[in-house]
């Protein structure tokens, strides 16, 4: 089976308007459409991961992730459709009652629950290698779903758009997604709200990742001015960290619901929309700014995080 025979398409990902504050049109590029499980952001980094897999002798996928991963779902729900085995070591502590890894193992992967402290030896020099003498095969997908192909894929979600936008705005975890649109030179200038604390760290990390793309496949340079030019970071709607969240962002994801029939995500597309609009109250974008957020899926995530809401009585996530 190859990239073609697998059927999943992007043109679901149609491009809406969703509402205007002062003067500000927010518009969506609905990612979150392109497929039941292996949706938003997710097929974008994982389908040049895959031809890399059919170009080289591959028979396994090995990959990482939290146990509540929407990277973690959606490869498994890609092996699932691709007939390729999956398998994934999982940041241990929080395994045990998780209804992604659930559907993991439901899609026939094979995953593990390992300390963090082994977790993090993944970081380590030669870590990837040892497992590949372990066990011959594997083609092995960094955590989050990074690497070259990553940056491919999701460079694609700049060609595809239609409508004219001063910027596009965007969650970020790893900010693969971010530095794939920033490799294309069509690609507007970005504002990037990063789902974890302390999310500067993220420019330095984007300028690497499009290091190792134009390294992987062979491409010019990038100009030095390109992150100056056209990023934006707005690191101040974390919420207190990376999958952290209150009954004010509960609040809001249910809000946009009832208003729009929107559903977010509550680890990263919730911070971006409700941080986006506390910049446009705030004045930061003149009257007539028009700006396209892209909505990169997320959305089995919701019921781990209620149920880890519901375990300390807060306000749960209800799209009813
Ligand atoms: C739903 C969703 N949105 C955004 C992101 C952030 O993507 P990236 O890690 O490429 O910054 C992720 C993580 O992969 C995600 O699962």
């Amino acid at each position: 089976m190859g990239l073609i025979e697998l059927g999943i398409h992007t043109e679901q990902s149609r491009e809406e308007f969703l509402l205007e504050k002062n003067g500000v049109s927010i518009s969506l590029k609905r990612d979150d459409l392109i497929h039941p499980q292996i949706s938003g952001n997710k097929w974008r980094k994982l389908k040049y991961h895959l031809e890399e897999f059919y170009k080289g002798s591959y028979s396994e996928i090995l990959t990482f992730g939290g146990a509540f991963s929407n990277h973690l779902t959606a490869t498994a729900a890609l092996g699932n459709l691709a007939k390729i085995p999956t398998s994934a070591l999982v940041r241990g502590e929080e395994a045990g009652d998780s209804p992604s890894l659930k559907f993991c193992s439901e899609q026939g992967m094979q995953w593990q629950g390992i300390s963090r402290k082994d977790y993090s030896l993944k970081e380590e020099a030669g870590f990837m290698d040892s497992l590949r003498l372990l066990k011959s095969g594997l083609y092995i997908i960094p955590e989050g779903g990074k690497g070259a192909p990553a940056l491919k894929g999701c460079a694609e979600i700049v060609d595809e758009l239609k409508g004219n936008y001063d910027y596009l705005a965007l969650s970020a975890g790893t900010a693969t997604t971010a530095a794939g649109v920033l490799a294309n030179p069509k690609a507007p200038k970005i504002l990037v709200y990063p789902a974890l604390k302390g999310g500067a760290f993220l420019k330095r990390a984007i300028a690497t990742y499009l290091d190792e793309y134009r390294t992987f496949y062979a491409l010019k340079p990038f100009s030095p001015a390109l992150l100056a030019e056209k990023l934006e970071l707005r690191e101040d709607y974390h919420f207190g960290g990376y999958a952290k969240i209150n009954d004010s962002l509960v609040q809001f994801m249910n809000m946009i619901y009832a208003q729009h029939q929107l559903k977010l995500d509550p680890v990263y597309t919730s911070k971006l929309l409700f941080g986006l609009l506390k910049d446009i109250e705030g004045g930061r974008f003149k009257a007539g700014t028009r700006i396209l957020v892209l909505h990169s899926g997320g959305l089995q995530g919701i019921a781990g995080m209620n149920r880890r809401l519901a375990r300390k009585s807060q306000q749960l996530i209800s799209y009813e």
